[in-house]
């Protein structure tokens, strides 16, 4: 499922790190406050980071909700380049129920590939999506039915003048 519009191609990343999490509820403030500390840390303006956690909170707690009871873990891969951020919520759960699929209206059933599925035609679904669509640029959530989901959250960032990256680009 996707978002229309905004660019969907990795940035260009100067810094990136991957958090793994076990399927806990727990996990999710942890989630909130390493990557909130990393990204404030790194030099991220702090407007942009609250908006990320607040998208980011909402994806990891649908892996936690929707995941299904045999999720192990799920993974949040953080990517930083000059101008955006990208975070990646990963998790091998049951990925997105077949009751959602009249969201393809008028479409043949899906194949066994990865669908791509505008998120607004899922509007209908809780607030999350809605929330995370608002925080970010571009949202997109990639599933594969029995494999789990991806869901990519980007947006456009600014760096503080003494942030650490701006030293690392400067020295490049
Ligand atoms: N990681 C995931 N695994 C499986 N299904 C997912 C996942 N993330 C989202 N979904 C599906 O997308 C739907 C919409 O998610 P959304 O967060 O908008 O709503 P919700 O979680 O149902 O409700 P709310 O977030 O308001 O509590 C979910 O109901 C679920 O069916
Ligand atoms: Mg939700």
């Amino acid at each position: 499922m996707s978002t229309s519009g905004a660019t969907r191609e990795k940035p260009d990343a100067e810094v990136q790190f991957c958090l793994v999490f076990r399927c806990e509820r727990l996990s999710v403030p942890v989630m909130r406050r390493v990557l909130g500390d990393t990204l404030r840390g790194l030099g991220v303006d702090t407007e942009s980071v609250d908006d990320i956690l607040l998208a980011a909170t909402e994806a990891c707690t649908n892996v936690l909700t929707h995941g299904g009871q045999q999720t192990g873990g799920y993974t949040v891969l953080t990517r930083l380049g000059a101008v955006g951020c990208q975070v990646e919520v990963t998790d091998e759960g049951v990925g997105l129920p077949g009751t959602l699929a009249p969201a393809l209206a008028g479409s043949a059933p899906p194949d066994p590939a990865p669908e791509l599925i505008p998120v607004a035609q899922l509007a209908e679904s809780g607030r999350g999506l809605a929330v995370m669509r608002a925080c970010v640029d571009d949202v997109t959530l990639d599933s594969r039915p029995g494999h789990g989901t991806v869901v990519t959250m980007s947006k456009h960032i600014s760096w503080s003048s003494d942030a650490p990256v701006q030293r690392l680009r400067a020295a490049s």
